[in-house]
């Protein structure tokens, strides 16, 4: 059949051999972005193998690529929508005859924009005022030329556009204002319909500025275990802010003011609380410090007695031991016995001694009213001896009422080690 045909289209001429030229593309179809080949095909009613032929390629009239070549086939390494057209090629023996092919309408397909998406820089959407915003409207696929749109608010007050051959562009605010603060969205359209981003917020902020810190009433005495408000206020910035605040360089707490303005924190005195204070506002943007204020924390007198006479002995006795001590009961005995009769009445205890003493070898007890000593005189030939033992009963008499639980305790403790060193280390010596 084809032979047929072939026979057919000869017929009329049947002189010199006829030619049929064919334009063929591949793929026929082609894909915006994608190569395409253009293929010249002979179709000779008779081959004439020893013809040079050359062939040319045209699109809407005009010769493609380098012109006439010797090859029937031509690539076209990518190929735009406004690659679409009418093609043809001709093909020319050196005889200077050509031959002209049938007319194609080649459509190139291009790819829609799809996935648009707003992407902010700072990321996040929080930028500084007076700093740039950076607006990026991207597409995932999209050919060709796309235009890109921008948008301020949801009604869409249209900030620029623009048309680019690639899938991301961007514009800039290159210093934002307070009333940039809105919500933002971008199109991308090739040319099928525009394609909308989601929207993204952006948020103008400004950073703190140095806070005052203020420490309870100012000017007011405090005193240990009072309770003392700090209070840090920085008079701008954008909300939300964390304050911290400080004793020298450490931090006592934090406080947050989600909606700005100023935090306090409270504090429970203690005697070492004394001392310089500040405070720290900070809300991501550069954080600002406060002044220094001194606060001084006033502890009465007979506290800081108390504390003193304790580390005192505390230090004695805990170095020295109770050797020290013992000897200086010893000393102190020997000039009580030696002026007892001229004892003064008035040194009696308010209360009666309680006798601690399990003592059974107490033959002659001189019951000395003292609260300081139990007295025990042992002879043993030509030597007398004194035993001394000590209860410190007057002590827990002396306790200030506004004395705090660990001085009672350092009390308590010191007490008890009074009390059993002057028991356990008897002291034998002349009693004259
Ligand atoms: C859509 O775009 C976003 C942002 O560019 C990207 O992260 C995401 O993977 C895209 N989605 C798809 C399905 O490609
Ligand atoms: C601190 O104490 C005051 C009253 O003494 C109180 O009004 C305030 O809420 C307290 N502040 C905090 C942070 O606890
Ligand atoms: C507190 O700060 C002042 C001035 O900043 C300084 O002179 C003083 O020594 C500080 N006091 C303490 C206890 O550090």
């Amino acid at each position: 059949m084809l032979l047929g045909l072939v026979l057919l289209m000869c017929a009329p001429a049947c002189g010199p051999a006829r030619e049929v030229l064919l334009l063929t593309a591949q793929p026929s179809r082609p894909k915006e972005g994608s190569s395409m080949t253009l293929i010249c095909e002979t179709q000779a009613t008779s081959q004439k193998t020893d013809a040079q032929l050359e062939f040319c390629f045209f699109k809407d009239g005009r010769a493609l690529g380098q012109g006439w070549s010797s090859s029937p086939k031509l690539l076209l390494p990518t190929v735009w929508r406004e690659d679409s057209g009418s093609y043809w090629c001709e093909e020319k023996t050196t005889a200077l005859r050509a031959t002209r092919s049938p007319r194609i309408q080649i459509q190139v397909q291009g790819i829609p924009v799809w996935n648009v998406s707003l992407e902010v820089q700072p990321p996040g959407g929080q930028v500084q005022k007076g700093k740039k915003l950076v607006l990026i409207c991207l597409a995932t696929q999209g050919t060709g030329d796309i235009t890109f749109s921008w948008y301020k608010g949801t009604l869409g007050l249209n900030l620029e556009t623009k048309t680019q051959s690639s899938l991301a562009a961007k514009f800039e605010i290159l210093a934002v204002t307070d009333s940039d603060t809105e919500k933002y969205y971008c199109t991308a359209d090739n040319g099928y319909g525009p394609s909308i981003s989601e929207l993204v917020s952006v948020t103008v902020r400004s950073p703190v500025s140095r806070p005052v810190l203020t420490v309870g009433e100012p000017g007011a005495q405090v005193f240990p275990g009072d309770v003392v408000e700090l209070r840090c206020e920085a008079q701008s910035g954008s909300a939300p802010i964390l304050y911290r605040f400080y004793h020298e360089d450490v931090t006592l707490g934090s406080s947050s003011a989600p909606s700005g303005g100023g935090a306090s924190f409270n504090l429970s005195l203690t005697a070492e609380h004394s001392g310089n204070y500040s405070c720290e506002a900070d809300n991501g943007l550069g954080p600002q410090h406060s002044e220094a204020v001194p606060l001084t924390v006033t502890v009465p007198t007979e506290d800081r007695k108390e504390l003193l006479t304790s580390g005192i002995l505390e230090g004695l006795f805990g170095t020295l031991g109770p050797t020290i001590m013992a000897l200086l009961f010893c000393c102190w005995l020997k000039k009580r016995i030696g002026r007892r009769p001229a004892r003064d009445p008035s040194r009696s205890p308010p209360s009666p001694v309680p006798q601690v003493s399990n003592y059974v070898n107490s033959a002659a007890p001189l019951r000395e009213p003292s609260v300081y000593e139990n007295v025990n005189v042992v002879s043993s030939g030509n030597e007398v001896y004194s035993l001394v033992y000590h209860t410190q009963q007057e002590r827990p008499a002396a306790v200030e009422p506004r004395r705090t639980q660990s001085t009672d305790q350092d009390a308590a403790a010191i007490y008890f080690r009074l009390k059993k060193a002057s028991v356990t280390d008897v002291d034998y010596e002349d009693a004259m």
